[in-house]
Protein backbone atom coordinates (compact mmCIF):
# COMPACT_ATOMS: atom_id res chain seq x y z
CA UNK A 1 0.00 0.00 0.00
CA UNK A 2 2.72 2.52 1.16
CA UNK A 3 5.06 4.05 3.89
CA UNK A 4 3.66 7.42 5.12
CA UNK A 5 5.83 9.80 7.17
CA UNK A 6 3.00 11.26 9.76
CA UNK A 7 4.63 14.44 11.53
CA UNK A 8 2.83 15.30 14.87
CA UNK A 9 0.90 11.87 14.66
CA UNK A 10 1.41 11.23 18.13
CA UNK A 11 -1.14 14.80 18.60
CA UNK A 12 -5.04 14.61 18.57
CA UNK A 13 -5.55 15.26 15.20
CA UNK A 14 -2.60 12.84 13.78
CA UNK A 15 -2.95 10.32 16.09
CA UNK A 16 -6.75 9.98 14.51
CA UNK A 17 -5.52 10.23 10.89
CA UNK A 18 -2.34 7.36 12.02
CA UNK A 19 -5.63 4.99 13.35
CA UNK A 20 -7.22 5.48 9.88
CA UNK A 21 -3.91 4.80 7.91
CA UNK A 22 -3.07 1.60 9.90
CA UNK A 23 -6.92 0.24 9.61
CA UNK A 24 -6.18 1.20 5.57
CA UNK A 25 -3.33 -1.40 6.00
CA UNK A 26 -1.10 1.65 5.45
CA UNK A 27 2.77 1.35 7.38
CA UNK A 28 3.50 4.20 8.96
CA UNK A 29 6.13 6.02 10.57
CA UNK A 30 5.56 9.09 13.32
CA UNK A 31 7.99 11.74 14.21
CA UNK A 32 6.80 13.75 16.67
CA UNK A 33 8.47 15.62 19.50
CA UNK A 34 6.01 15.13 22.25
CA UNK A 35 5.82 18.80 23.19
CA UNK A 36 2.29 18.67 22.89
CA UNK A 37 1.67 15.44 21.93
CA UNK A 38 1.52 11.79 23.65
CA UNK A 39 3.18 8.19 22.94
CA UNK A 40 -0.18 6.43 23.90
CA UNK A 41 -1.78 8.29 21.03
CA UNK A 42 0.31 6.45 18.54
CA UNK A 43 -2.08 3.09 17.89
CA UNK A 44 0.02 2.27 14.59
CA UNK A 45 3.33 1.89 13.11
CA UNK A 46 6.54 2.81 14.38
CA UNK A 47 7.15 6.26 17.09
CA UNK A 48 10.59 8.43 16.03
CA UNK A 49 10.47 11.12 18.69
CA UNK A 50 11.91 14.35 16.58
CA UNK A 51 11.46 17.78 15.31
CA UNK A 52 10.70 18.96 12.16
CA UNK A 53 13.38 21.58 11.92
CA UNK A 54 16.25 18.76 12.28
CA UNK A 55 17.48 18.38 9.06
CA UNK A 56 19.75 15.78 10.05
CA UNK A 57 16.87 13.74 12.10
CA UNK A 58 14.58 14.06 8.82
CA UNK A 59 17.57 12.73 6.73
CA UNK A 60 17.77 10.10 8.60
CA UNK A 61 14.31 8.95 8.39
CA UNK A 62 14.55 8.81 5.02
CA UNK A 63 17.16 7.14 4.69
CA UNK A 64 16.02 4.36 6.72
CA UNK A 65 12.38 4.04 5.46
CA UNK A 66 11.38 3.99 2.09
CA UNK A 67 8.95 6.52 2.51
CA UNK A 68 5.79 7.20 -0.09
CA UNK A 69 4.32 10.07 1.27
CA UNK A 70 4.45 12.64 4.16
CA UNK A 71 1.32 14.50 6.01
CA UNK A 72 2.29 17.25 8.50
CA UNK A 73 0.25 17.99 11.13
CA UNK A 74 3.25 19.20 13.54
CA UNK A 75 2.25 22.94 14.24
CA UNK A 76 1.03 25.11 17.05
CA UNK A 77 -2.64 25.49 16.52
CA UNK A 78 -4.36 27.73 19.03
CA UNK A 79 -5.52 31.34 17.84
CA UNK A 80 -5.22 33.74 20.77
CA UNK A 81 -1.66 32.20 21.62
CA UNK A 82 -0.86 32.75 18.28
CA UNK A 83 -1.90 37.01 18.67
CA UNK A 84 0.02 37.18 21.84
CA UNK A 85 3.21 34.78 20.30
CA UNK A 86 3.72 35.04 16.94
CA UNK A 87 7.13 34.53 16.80
CA UNK A 88 6.67 31.10 18.30
CA UNK A 89 3.93 30.30 15.57
CA UNK A 90 5.81 31.66 12.35
CA UNK A 91 9.27 29.48 13.85
CA UNK A 92 7.27 26.53 14.26
CA UNK A 93 4.75 26.48 11.60
CA UNK A 94 6.49 28.25 8.64
CA UNK A 95 10.27 27.41 9.54
CA UNK A 96 9.37 23.88 10.37
CA UNK A 97 7.44 23.09 7.14
CA UNK A 98 9.72 24.73 4.96
CA UNK A 99 12.85 22.42 6.70
CA UNK A 100 10.29 18.96 6.27
CA UNK A 101 10.01 20.50 2.35
CA UNK A 102 13.96 20.76 1.87
CA UNK A 103 14.52 17.77 3.52
CA UNK A 104 11.56 16.27 1.31
CA UNK A 105 13.38 17.94 -1.71
CA UNK A 106 17.13 16.28 -1.27
CA UNK A 107 15.65 12.76 -0.67
CA UNK A 108 13.75 13.29 -3.83
CA UNK A 109 10.22 12.95 -2.08
CA UNK A 110 7.16 14.99 -3.78
CA UNK A 111 3.85 13.89 -2.29
CA UNK A 112 2.70 15.72 0.45
CA UNK A 113 -0.36 16.38 2.59
CA UNK A 114 -0.36 19.90 4.75
CA UNK A 115 -3.11 20.23 7.47
CA UNK A 116 -3.93 24.08 6.95
CA UNK A 117 -6.91 25.87 8.35
CA UNK A 118 -10.23 27.71 7.83
CA UNK A 119 -8.02 30.54 9.51
CA UNK A 120 -6.20 31.50 6.30
CA UNK A 121 -10.17 32.85 4.79
CA UNK A 122 -9.84 35.60 8.17
CA UNK A 123 -13.47 37.27 7.59
CA UNK A 124 -14.78 36.05 4.48
CA UNK A 125 -16.60 37.47 1.23
CA UNK A 126 -19.66 35.29 2.06
CA UNK A 127 -20.95 32.07 3.62
CA UNK A 128 -20.69 29.45 3.07
CA UNK A 129 -16.77 30.18 1.88
CA UNK A 130 -15.98 28.89 -1.04
CA UNK A 131 -11.57 27.51 -1.57
CA UNK A 132 -11.48 30.42 -4.05
CA UNK A 133 -12.16 33.32 -1.63
CA UNK A 134 -9.23 35.17 -1.49
CA UNK A 135 -6.66 34.58 1.91
CA UNK A 136 -6.59 37.12 4.26
CA UNK A 137 -5.94 35.58 8.15
CA UNK A 138 -6.74 37.63 10.69
CA UNK A 139 -4.07 36.19 13.17
CA UNK A 140 -0.76 34.65 13.13
CA UNK A 141 -1.66 31.23 13.17
CA UNK A 142 -3.82 31.86 9.80
CA UNK A 143 -0.95 33.79 8.49
CA UNK A 144 1.69 31.02 9.01
CA UNK A 145 -0.68 28.66 7.15
CA UNK A 146 -1.22 30.82 3.88
CA UNK A 147 2.26 31.19 4.28
CA UNK A 148 2.70 27.72 3.84
CA UNK A 149 0.05 27.47 1.24
CA UNK A 150 1.70 30.03 -0.93
CA UNK A 151 5.30 28.31 -0.80
CA UNK A 152 3.74 24.95 -1.83
CA UNK A 153 1.43 26.37 -4.73
CA UNK A 154 5.15 27.91 -6.04
CA UNK A 155 6.80 24.53 -5.72
CA UNK A 156 4.30 22.86 -7.35
CA UNK A 157 4.51 25.31 -10.22
CA UNK A 158 8.29 24.40 -9.92
CA UNK A 159 7.37 20.98 -10.40
CA UNK A 160 9.14 20.41 -7.22
CA UNK A 161 6.35 19.03 -5.83
CA UNK A 162 2.44 17.07 -5.52
CA UNK A 163 0.28 18.54 -2.73
CA UNK A 164 -3.08 18.70 -1.21
CA UNK A 165 -3.60 21.18 1.62
CA UNK A 166 -7.10 20.34 3.68
CA UNK A 167 -8.47 23.37 4.91
CA UNK A 168 -9.78 22.00 8.49
CA UNK A 169 -12.61 24.09 9.94
CA UNK A 170 -13.44 23.17 13.46
CA UNK A 171 -12.22 19.64 14.13
CA UNK A 172 -13.63 17.92 16.81
CA UNK A 173 -15.03 14.75 19.19
CA UNK A 174 -12.55 11.61 19.40
CA UNK A 175 -12.31 8.19 18.43
CA UNK A 176 -15.88 6.22 18.83
CA UNK A 177 -14.24 3.79 20.87
CA UNK A 178 -12.70 6.20 23.28
CA UNK A 179 -9.12 4.93 22.74
CA UNK A 180 -7.65 8.47 21.69
CA UNK A 181 -8.84 12.00 21.78
CA UNK A 182 -7.94 15.25 22.47
CA UNK A 183 -5.07 15.01 25.34
CA UNK A 184 -3.50 18.39 26.28
CA UNK A 185 -3.95 19.65 29.93
CA UNK A 186 -4.13 23.28 27.97
CA UNK A 187 -6.86 22.23 25.21
CA UNK A 188 -8.88 25.32 24.45
CA UNK A 189 -11.24 24.61 21.88
CA UNK A 190 -14.89 25.06 22.70
CA UNK A 191 -16.38 21.34 22.30
CA UNK A 192 -13.06 20.14 24.85
CA UNK A 193 -13.88 23.36 27.30
CA UNK A 194 -17.66 22.11 27.29
CA UNK A 195 -17.07 18.72 28.58
CA UNK A 196 -13.99 19.30 30.74
CA UNK A 197 -16.78 21.79 32.61
CA UNK A 198 -19.44 19.22 32.62
CA UNK A 199 -16.66 16.90 33.92
CA UNK A 200 -16.38 19.44 36.83
CA UNK A 201 -12.62 19.76 35.77
CA UNK A 202 -13.26 23.30 35.49
CA UNK A 203 -15.28 25.54 37.02
CA UNK A 204 -17.21 27.22 34.22
CA UNK A 205 -17.42 27.33 30.41
CA UNK A 206 -16.59 30.77 29.22
CA UNK A 207 -18.43 32.41 25.98
CA UNK A 208 -16.31 34.65 24.46
CA UNK A 209 -18.05 37.25 23.09
CA UNK A 210 -21.94 38.25 22.63
CA UNK A 211 -22.02 40.76 20.22
CA UNK A 212 -20.64 39.23 17.02
CA UNK A 213 -23.00 40.00 13.83
CA UNK A 214 -24.67 36.79 14.42
CA UNK A 215 -28.38 35.83 15.05
CA UNK A 216 -27.42 35.18 18.95
CA UNK A 217 -24.21 37.27 18.91
CA UNK A 218 -21.82 34.73 19.49
CA UNK A 219 -19.06 33.58 17.03
CA UNK A 220 -20.52 30.49 14.20
CA UNK A 221 -18.31 27.42 13.40
CA UNK A 222 -18.33 24.73 10.82
CA UNK A 223 -18.17 21.63 13.63
CA UNK A 224 -16.19 18.44 11.47
CA UNK A 225 -15.51 14.85 13.26
CA UNK A 226 -11.81 13.99 13.51
CA UNK A 227 -12.80 10.55 12.20
CA UNK A 228 -14.32 11.89 9.00
CA UNK A 229 -11.69 14.25 8.94
CA UNK A 230 -9.14 11.74 9.11
CA UNK A 231 -10.98 9.68 6.04
CA UNK A 232 -10.79 12.75 4.01
CA UNK A 233 -6.86 12.54 4.49
CA UNK A 234 -6.95 9.07 2.94
CA UNK A 235 -8.93 10.32 0.34
CA UNK A 236 -6.20 12.70 -0.73
CA UNK A 237 -3.79 10.57 0.01
CA UNK A 238 -4.96 7.98 -2.59
CA UNK A 239 -5.40 10.66 -5.19
CA UNK A 240 -1.43 11.66 -4.74
CA UNK A 241 -0.58 8.06 -5.08
CA UNK A 242 -2.61 7.50 -8.13
CA UNK A 243 -0.18 10.23 -9.39
CA UNK A 244 -2.86 13.15 -9.18
CA UNK A 245 -2.15 17.13 -9.10
CA UNK A 246 -1.97 19.34 -6.67
CA UNK A 247 -5.51 20.60 -4.82
CA UNK A 248 -6.65 22.52 -2.01
CA UNK A 249 -9.83 21.42 0.03
CA UNK A 250 -12.23 23.15 2.44
CA UNK A 251 -12.79 20.09 5.43
CA UNK A 252 -15.97 20.74 7.41
CA UNK A 253 -19.99 19.68 6.55
CA UNK A 254 -20.81 23.35 5.01
CA UNK A 255 -22.94 23.85 8.26
CA UNK A 256 -23.00 26.28 11.11
CA UNK A 257 -23.58 26.06 14.91
CA UNK A 258 -22.85 29.39 17.18
CA UNK A 259 -20.77 29.06 20.19
CA UNK A 260 -24.76 28.99 22.13
CA UNK A 261 -25.73 25.86 20.32
CA UNK A 262 -22.94 24.01 20.97
CA UNK A 263 -23.32 25.27 24.60
CA UNK A 264 -26.60 24.06 24.89
CA UNK A 265 -25.82 20.53 23.28
CA UNK A 266 -23.01 20.05 25.02
CA UNK A 267 -25.09 20.46 28.01
CA UNK A 268 -28.29 17.75 26.73
CA UNK A 269 -25.71 15.10 25.49
CA UNK A 270 -23.69 14.79 29.18
CA UNK A 271 -26.62 15.92 31.11
CA UNK A 272 -25.00 18.41 33.25
CA UNK A 273 -26.29 21.75 33.64
CA UNK A 274 -22.83 23.45 34.08
CA UNK A 275 -22.33 27.00 34.76
CA UNK A 276 -21.59 29.81 31.98
CA UNK A 277 -20.01 33.23 32.08
CA UNK A 278 -20.54 35.46 29.27
CA UNK A 279 -17.11 37.37 29.00
CA UNK A 280 -16.11 39.79 26.25
CA UNK A 281 -14.32 38.91 22.67
CA UNK A 282 -11.36 36.90 22.25
CA UNK A 283 -8.66 38.20 20.48
CA UNK A 284 -8.60 36.67 16.44
CA UNK A 285 -11.83 35.02 16.32
CA UNK A 286 -13.82 35.98 13.50
CA UNK A 287 -17.47 35.98 13.70
CA UNK A 288 -18.16 33.32 11.31
CA UNK A 289 -16.39 30.30 9.40
CA UNK A 290 -18.80 27.51 7.46
CA UNK A 291 -17.23 25.53 4.40
CA UNK A 292 -18.70 24.97 1.47
CA UNK A 293 -17.46 21.45 1.35
CA UNK A 294 -18.88 20.60 -2.08
CA UNK A 295 -15.54 20.17 -4.01
CA UNK A 296 -14.10 17.85 -1.75
CA UNK A 297 -17.12 15.56 -2.16
CA UNK A 298 -17.07 16.17 -5.74
CA UNK A 299 -13.62 15.42 -6.62
CA UNK A 300 -12.67 12.77 -4.17
CA UNK A 301 -16.12 10.85 -3.16
CA UNK A 302 -15.95 12.08 0.19
CA UNK A 303 -19.01 11.58 2.15
CA UNK A 304 -19.33 12.50 5.85
CA UNK A 305 -20.27 9.53 8.44
CA UNK A 306 -20.40 11.78 11.37
CA UNK A 307 -22.56 14.86 10.49
CA UNK A 308 -24.51 15.39 13.90
CA UNK A 309 -23.34 17.80 16.36
CA UNK A 310 -24.67 15.55 19.19
CA UNK A 311 -23.09 12.73 18.18
CA UNK A 312 -19.44 14.76 18.07
CA UNK A 313 -19.91 15.96 21.28
CA UNK A 314 -20.44 12.27 22.82
CA UNK A 315 -17.50 11.01 20.99
CA UNK A 316 -15.63 14.04 22.95
CA UNK A 317 -17.85 13.06 26.40
CA UNK A 318 -17.10 9.58 26.03
CA UNK A 319 -12.86 9.66 25.73
CA UNK A 320 -12.80 12.46 28.35
CA UNK A 321 -14.27 10.59 30.75
CA UNK A 322 -11.74 7.90 29.85
CA UNK A 323 -9.18 10.23 30.01
CA UNK A 324 -9.82 11.42 33.37
CA UNK A 325 -10.27 7.50 34.66
CA UNK A 326 -7.13 6.11 32.95
CA UNK A 327 -5.43 9.89 34.36
CA UNK A 328 -3.87 9.80 30.76
CA UNK A 329 -0.93 12.55 30.85
N1 LIG B 1 -15.00 29.67 22.59
C1 LIG B 1 -15.65 30.05 23.75
N2 LIG B 1 -15.23 29.54 24.94
C2 LIG B 1 -14.19 28.66 25.04
C3 LIG B 1 -13.52 28.26 23.85
C4 LIG B 1 -13.95 28.79 22.65
O1 LIG B 1 -16.59 30.84 23.72
O2 LIG B 1 -13.86 28.25 26.15
C5 LIG B 1 -15.47 30.19 21.30
C6 LIG B 1 -14.39 30.96 20.55
O3 LIG B 1 -14.32 32.29 20.98
C7 LIG B 1 -14.86 30.78 19.12
C8 LIG B 1 -15.52 29.39 19.12
O4 LIG B 1 -15.79 29.10 20.48
O5 LIG B 1 -15.83 31.72 18.84
C9 LIG B 1 -14.61 28.31 18.57
O6 LIG B 1 -13.36 28.42 19.21
P1 LIG B 1 -12.29 27.25 19.25
O7 LIG B 1 -11.19 27.69 20.16
O8 LIG B 1 -12.97 25.97 19.55
O9 LIG B 1 -11.78 27.14 17.76
P2 LIG B 1 -11.30 28.30 16.75
O10 LIG B 1 -12.46 28.62 15.86
O11 LIG B 1 -10.63 29.41 17.44
O12 LIG B 1 -10.15 27.58 15.95
C10 LIG B 1 -10.30 26.31 15.37
C11 LIG B 1 -8.92 25.74 15.17
C12 LIG B 1 -8.19 26.51 14.15
C13 LIG B 1 -8.99 26.68 12.92
C14 LIG B 1 -10.36 27.20 13.20
C15 LIG B 1 -11.10 27.18 11.91
O13 LIG B 1 -8.18 25.74 16.37
O14 LIG B 1 -7.02 25.82 13.87
O15 LIG B 1 -10.97 26.39 14.16
O16 LIG B 1 -12.46 27.37 12.01
F1 LIG B 1 -8.39 27.55 12.10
Amino acid sequence: MGMILVTGGAGYIGSHVVKALGQAGYDVVVYDNLSTGHEWAVLYGKLIRGDVRDQEALDKVFKQHSIDAVMHFAAHIVVPESVRQPLKYYLNNVTGSLSLLEAMKRNGLRKFIFSSSAAVYGIPDKIPITEENRLDPINPYGQTKAVVEKVLADMAYAQDLDYVALRYFNVAGADPQARIGEGKEDATHIITMCVRTAAGLRPCLEIFGTDYPTPDGTCIRDYIHVDDLAHAHLLALEHLLAGGKSRVYNCGYSRGYSVLQVVEAAKKVTGVDFPVKYSGRREGDPPALVADATKLQAELGFTPRYDNLDHIIETAWRWEQKRIRLALK
